[in-house]
C-alpha cells in the first residue's frame, strides 16, 4: 500500500458473526461492544433481540424492519484500530440475506456452544465463508455449562468444517468446575470468574501454565488440560498467517460471553489475526482499497418502516478510497448520478462516521430505487464489482392480484421487491402469471404482506408445480447467444427471466434437470447467479 489511505485502511476489521440460533450470538455481540467501550452498559443489542427472537412470528420480523437498521451495522475503536461488525438475520428462512452479508467482511467469527458442537446453521454459513476463503476465528461458548470434551470439539470442528483447528487458549475444566483457559501462546491462565461486572483489565493472572500453583488450585481439571494440551501440541500445526488467511486454519478460543470471560482475546484477535481491507475483483481490473478514488458495493437493501415513503437504505461496502458526504457518485449500472448528503447512522461511537469513510467500512445511502443489490459506485469509472450471490430458489409460488385494476401496482411492488432482494420475481417468457422464488417459507408471507400495505395490492400467491431452478448461460466456444436462444425457444414453457433478465429454467423434478443436461450438452446450469 502505498497513498496517504492507507493507515486508515491497515486500522480496519470488518467482519460478521456466524452461528446457530441460540449459540450466543447477541450476547457476545453485546460484550464486544461493551469491551471495547462503544456502549457503557450491556442490555441494548439483547433488548433489541427479546424482540425479535421471542416469536417467530413474520410480523415481528416486519416490525424490526426499520428498528434493525441502526443495528445492523455496529462500528467500534478498539487499541487503534475501527471494528466494523456486520449483523446477519438470525432467521434461516433469510438466510440469502446472510449469504450476503458475508460478501462484505473480510473474516468471520464462528461461535460455538461447546455443549451442542457444530449445528446444521454453522455448518451452512461456514459453506459460504469457505467458498470466498473468508478467515475464520472460532471462538467456543458457554464452557461454564457441562459440554463436550474440548478435544472431541476441535475435533468435530476439524471434521465438519474441514479446516485444522489452532488451539490459542485451552480450558481447564467445565462447568462448576471451569477453572479458567490456559493461554497457550502468552504462557499464562486466566482464571475464571462467574459474573458480569467484571470489564478488561481484571482478571486474575496466573504467569506459566506449568505452574505448580495451578495443579494444586485446580487439581484434577488442570492435569487433564494439561495432558490435553501436550497432545494437541503434538497433533496440531503451529499457527501460520498465510494458512488462516486463506481459510485452511482457524485459531480457536474458549470462553463464556455471558460471564465476559474470554471476550478480550477475541477482540484481540481481530486485530492481531484479522486482515485489513484487501484489494477486491471487478469485471474491468482488480481494486486496491487504499486507491484515493471512491468505489463500494451494495450488498444489502433495506426497505424503510414508514410504508408512505418508498424509501429504501442501500448499504455499501467501501471498497477503495475515501467517501464524503455530498460527493458525486456514479451508479455503474444506469449511469445515473447520486450525491448522498444524508447518510444513514449506524450504531457508532466515532461522529465521523457520518462524513467520512474508507475501505471496509459501511455507508447506508437513502434513495428511492436508484440502487439496486449488487451495484457498483464509483466517483466516474465504469467498474462492476463481482461475487454478490443470488442461490437458486428451492420453492416456487405464481402471485396473481385479486384486482385485475392493481396489476400495475403489483409489478411495480414485485419489481422493487425482488430489487431488495427480497424475494426473486421471474417472468415466464410464455404466459402471463409472474412467479416468486424464495429460499424460505417466511419469504412469501412477508412479501404478501407487504404488497397489500405498502403497495395498495392484494395478492393471491398460489402453488406452483416448480421446485428447482437454474440459471443457463452459454459460453461463446459452444455458440453463445445463438444457442442459449435456441435452448430458451426450444424450452419456452419452462423459461422464465429473473430481475436483471437473465434466462433461468424452472423445473419439477431434479431428475428432469439431469435429463435436460445431458440434451443441451453445450448449455451451462447454474444453482448460483453472481450479480453481472
Ligand atoms: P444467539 O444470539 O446466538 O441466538 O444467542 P444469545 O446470545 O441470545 O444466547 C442464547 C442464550 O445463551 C441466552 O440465554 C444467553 O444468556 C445464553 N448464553 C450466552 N452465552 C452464554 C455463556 O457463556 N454461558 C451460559 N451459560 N449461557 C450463555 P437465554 O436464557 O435464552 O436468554 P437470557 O434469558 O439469558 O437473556
Amino acid at each position: 500500500m502505498s497513498t496517504d489511505l492507507a493507515p486508515q485502511v491497515r486500522r480496519r476489521r470488518t467482519f460478521a458473526i456466524i452461528s446457530h440460533p441460540d449459540a450466543g450470538k447477541t450476547t457476545l455481540t453485546e460484550k464486544l461492544l461493551l469491551f471495547s467501550g462503544a456502549i457503557q452498559i450491556a442490555g441494548s443489542v439483547k433488548a433489541r433481540k427479546a424482540t425479535r427472537h421471542a416469536t417467530s412470528d413474520w410480523m415481528e420480523i416486519e416490525k424490526q424492519r426499520g428498528i434493525s437498521v441502526a443495528s445492523s451495522v455496529m462500528q467500534m475503536e478498539y487499541r487503534d484500530c475501527v471494528i466494523n461488525l456486520l449483523d446477519t438475520p438470525g432467521h434461516q428462512d433469510f438466510s440469502e440475506d446472510t449469504y450476503r452479508v458475508l460478501t462484505a467482511v473480510d473474516a468471520a467469527l464462528m461461535v460455538i456452544d461447546a455443549a451442542n458442537g457444530v449445528e446444521p446453521q454453522t455448518r451452512r454459513l461456514l459453506q459460504v465463508c469457505r467458498a470466498r476463503n473468508t478467515p475464520i476465528l472460532t471462538f467456543v461458548n458457554k464452557m461454564d455449562r457441562e459440554v463436550k470434551d474440548p478435544l472431541a470439539l476441535m475435533d468435530e470442528i476439524e471434521r465438519e468444517l474441514g479446516m485444522t483447528v489452532v488451539p490459542f487458549t485451552w480450558p481447564v475444566g467445565m462447568a462448576k468446575f471451569f477453572g479458567g483457559v490456559l493461554d497457550l501462546r502468552k504462557d499464562q491462565m486466566r482464571v475464571f470468574s462467574p459474573g458480569e461486572d467484571r470489564v478488561a483489565g481484571t482478571e486474575e493472572i496466573v504467569d506459566g501454565i506449568h505452574n505448580p500453583v495451578l495443579k494444586e488450585r485446580f487439581g484434577a481439571a488442570y492435569e487433564q488440560a494439561e495432558g490435553e494440551i501436550e497432545l494437541v501440541r503434538d497433533a496440531a500445526p503451529s499457527f501460520e498467517a498465510a494458512e488462516f488467511l486463506g481459510g485452511r486454519q482457524t485459531p480457536m478460543f474458549f470462553g463464556s460471553a455471558v460471564n465476559n470471560f474470554g471476550v478480550q482475546e477475541v477482540l484481540d484477535a481481530l486485530v492481531d489475526l484479522a486482515p485489513p481491507p484487501a484489494e477486491r475483483r471487478a469485471m474491468q481490473r482488480v481494486v486496491q482499497p487504499d486507491e484515493t478514488k471512491f468505489t463500494g458495493v451494495v450488498f444489502k437493501i433495506q426497505a424503510n418502516m414508514d410504508p408512505a415513503h418508498r424509501d429504501r437504505i442501500a448499504f455499501v461496502r467501501v471498497a477503495s478510497g475515501k467517501f464524503t458526504r455530498g460527493m458525486r457518485l456514479k451508479v455503474a449500472r444506469s449511469g445515473k448520478e447520486l450525491r448522498p448528503n444524508t447518510v444513514v447512522t449506524f450504531m457508532s461511537q466515532r461522529r465521523e462516521l457520518l462524513d467520512e469513510a474508507f475501505a471496509g467500512d459501511i455507508i447506508g445511502i437513502p434513495n428511492h430505487g436508484v440502487l439496486q443489490l449488487g451495484d457498483t459506485l464509483s466517483e466516474g469509472e465504469s467498474l462492476q464489482f463481482t461475487g454478490l450471490p443470488f442461490f437458486a430458489p428451492e420453492m416456487f409460488r405464481s402471485v396473481e392480484v385479486a384486482d385485475p385494476l392493481k396489476t400495475k401496482q403489483l409489478r411495480a411492488g414485485l419489481t422493487q421487491l425482488g430489487e431488495e432482494g427480497a424475494i426473486q420475481v421471474f417472468r415466464p417468457v410464455a404466459g402471463t402469471v409472474l412467479l416468486l422464488g424464495a429460499v424460505g417459507q417466511l419469504q412469501f408471507e412477508v412479501v404478501a404482506h407487504r404488497l397489500e400495505h405498502e403497495y395498495s395490492c392484494k395478492a393471491r400467491i398460489m402453488p406452483a408445480r416448480y421446485n428447482v431452478a437454474r440459471w443457463v448461460t452459454c459460453p461463446p466456444e459452444n455458440g453463445g447467444d445463438k444457442e442459449l436462444q435456441r435452448f430458451i425457444d426450444g424450452n419456452s414453457h419452462r423459461v422464465a427471466l429473473d430481475a436483471v433478465d437473465a434466462p433461468t429454467v424452472l423445473l419439477e423434478y431434479a431428475g428432469e434437470l439431469r435429463a435436460m443436461q445431458d440434451n443441451w450438452p453445450k448449455i451451462q446450469f447454474h444453482a448460483l447467479r453472481e450479480h453481472a
